[in-house]
Formats: structure tokens, sequence, C-alpha cells
């Protein structure tokens, strides 16, 4: 297997930043899809900024690409379009609205479940924008859909 994977990583360059498009076409498409290194990534751009996390729900593998994107509690997310969970953009972290029970007039607040999708860094140089892959290397739960296995793993949710 360490030899299938030798033979995988010779294929396409890792770790630099790889070329995605041009700025304007990217701008233009608002979000884009991009396979780098064999990991499926999609590219948002929004309100003059542009973010680049893993293509997959981490939640059971929905597809981000048509996600819409909204604000809440002051962080730009992507709205999942299967189950409606909220991913932000920035970070990666799944939030949810609830209200905790203990309290004597509950209010419905924000919480995060922390990091769950990963997240890749976007740099832009003369009109060219590229995508560095994040280097995290725990496991973040968006990890399970992506590759040959996570192919297997998005055909059954
Ligand atoms: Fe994304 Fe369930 S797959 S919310």
């Amino acid at each position: 297997q360490a030899f299938h994977r030798a033979m995988e990583e010779e294929k396409q360059p890792t770790g630099g930043p790889h070329f995605v498009g041009k700025k304007d076409e990217m701008i233009e498409a608002k979000h884009s899809f991009r396979t780098l290194e064999g990991r499926d990534v999609l590219i948002v751009y929004h309100q003059s900024a542009f973010y680049a996390i893993d293509s997959y729900c981490y939640h059971a593998g929905g597809t981000l690409l048509n996600g819409d994107i909204e604000e809440f509690d002051g962080k730009m997310c992507i709205i999942c379009p299967n189950h409606k969970y909220k991913i932000c953009l920035a970070q990666g972290e799944g939030i949810y609205k609830a209200t905790d029970p203990r309290e004597k007039t509950p209010v419905p607040r924000w919480y995060s479940k922390g990091v769950k999708q990963r997240i890749h860094t976007v740099t832009e140089t003369n009109g060219d924008v590229y995508v560095k892959l994040s280097e995290d290397r725990g496991f973040i739960e968006s990890d399970f859909y992506q590759g040959e296995k996570g192919k297997v793993e998005r055909a059954k949710a």
C-alpha cells in the first residue's frame, strides 16, 4: 500500500500552491470545484473574499457546491443543501442554534461544534488564484468523504 501511495504522489506535485483559475473567472463563477492532489475542494467567492473548503459536507458527505452563503453569528457560512448544516467558511467550524432548557427563559443562541470541515488557503497573485491544501495532520471529519474511500461513503449516504 505504501508503494501505491508513493505512486499516487508522484502523479501530482504536492505541497505547493496550485493554480486554480483567473481571478475574474473565479469571481464570476462564485463557486468553483477543483480536484487538487486527489482532494475535492470548493472555492467560494463571497463579498470580496475567497475561501477554499473540502467539497463534501462533514455530516454525511453532501456536495456543498450549490450551498447558499449566509452570515450567522458574525461568521460567513455555507449551508449544506442536504440537511442544512452550517459550516463557517473561514475556520470550518460547524455551528448550530439552540436553546438551553436549563435557562429560566431559554433564548436561542449559536453554538460551535469546533472545526469539522477542512479549510485550505487561498492566495492571489497578478490576477491568478492559488490554493494550498491544509497541512493540518489531525483528522478532521470532512476527511472521511475524500478520496476513493470517501466516494464509497458518499454513495452510501
Ligand atoms: Fe450536509 Fe447532512 S450532508 S447537512
